[in-house]
């Protein structure tokens, strides 16, 4: 019997963007609980270009998830062409977006096939097209899962306790660091829907963008340090993170809460001595608030903001793109 083939994008070593092949590769076959998903766009994220660069596993996890080569990417949008037969909430045909097998490295999505967990997968919102669909899992689900509901009790790498979101409503001021990058831009959409005032932090070029999804105040970090302009925030949610972090420490008021999505360098007895609290999260594959999200998405009251779009044979560009930074939205790959 022959062997059905695919293109995919492979990593044979580790390195730069270059390192990323388009080859010629058996199409996968759904395993229980899986099915095969027709990929018509993959979307790019950070951890794609940490795998190509040499981390094969993800913190928190002592096993590394992938040998190489390996097919990288964690988010897809696109139609069912096969099933398990122990699935049975998903039917050959339906239109599906996830976030796949996360945290691993195993999602395999920049390829024209993949084998999907069905737990992973939403129904892909009818109004949204496959591109911006595939935008929206990891970079949607990370702003939900530090903003509105953690929603697992997995442990977390980054810290003992369960990261738990405050509450956010017209009351409360949400400063958001990196506004205009994929976690960003989602973030300042779900705290304005929850009807917060909302400060975007973002280089200058972002504003009118920023300012468009909502954004009452825009300060330009190029221009200004916006820790010494703001005070009294209840909550900053720092899409940069680092040792840098801190500094918005003191723009929060007291009861104030500080998520770094990337952690950073925290002392305990500043923090205690502050009354504030800080708190991140890794995030992980979610079908229900994808599917929470992709409501808002079909509703128009979230949209994902598209930075540019590569062919699937075109990943080396995306990768450089990425590279530049000051990231708009998402970068997507689109497949079918
Ligand atoms: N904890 C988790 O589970 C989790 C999940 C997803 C992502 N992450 C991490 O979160 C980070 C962001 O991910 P992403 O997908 O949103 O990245 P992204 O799309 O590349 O966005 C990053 C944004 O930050 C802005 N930026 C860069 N330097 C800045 C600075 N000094 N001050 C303010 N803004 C700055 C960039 O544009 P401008 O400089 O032009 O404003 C860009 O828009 C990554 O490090 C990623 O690994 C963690």
């Amino acid at each position: 019997m022959s062997t059905r083939t695919m293109r995919a994008i492979r990593i044979h070593e580790h390195g730069g963007p270059e390192v990323l092949r388009y080859d010629e590769v058996p199409i996968p076959r759904p395993g229980p609980g899986e099915v095969l998903v027709r990929v018509h766009a993959a979307g790019v994220n950070p951890p794609d270009w940490y795998l190509r660069n040499g981390l094969t596993r993800m913190p928190g996890k002592a096993e590394s998830t992938v040998t190489l080569p390996v097919i990288p990417g964690t988010d897809v949008s696109g139609v069912i062409e096969a099933i398990a037969a122990d699935v049975d909430d998903l039917a050959v045909g339906d239109e599906v977006f996830g976030l796949l097998r996360f945290p691993g490295f195993d999602g395999s999505t920049y390829a024209e096939y993949v084998a999907a967990p069905a737990s992973d997968l939403a129904r892909k919102p009818a109004g949204v097209d496959h591109v911006h669909a595939a935008g929206a899992p990891m970079a949607g689900l990370t702003a939900w899962q530090f903003l509105i509901e953690l929603g697992h009790d997995h442990p977390s790498p980054f810290q003992e306790s369960r990261h738990r979101s405050t509450v956010i409503d017209a009351d409360t001021t949400v400063l958001v660091n990196g506004a205009a990058g994929g976690v960003g831009h989602f973030a300042l959409q779900l705290a304005k829907w929850r009807g917060a005032r909302v400060i975007a932090v973002a280089s200058g070029a972002h504003e009118s963008f920023l300012n468009k999804l909502g954004a009452d105040r825009f300060i330009d970090y190029t221009k200004s340090r916006p820790e010494e302009l703001v005070h009294d925030i209840d909550l900053v949610l720092d899409t940069v993170g680092g040792p840098d972090s801190k500094r918005f420490l003191r723009t929060l008021k007291r009861g104030g809460a500080q998520f770094p999505v990337l952690p950073g360098d925290f002392d305990r007895e500043q923090t205690a001595k502050l009354g504030v609290t800080v708190s991140s999260a890794q995030v992980r594959s979610n079908a229900a608030q994808l599917a929470e999200l992709g409501r808002l998405l079909d509703a128009g009251t979230v949209h994902v903001a598209i930075d540019s779009t590569f062919a699937l044979a075109d990943a080396r560009a995306a990768h450089e793109r990425a590279a530049r930074g000051h990231i708009q939205g998402k970068i997507v790959l689109t497949v079918a």
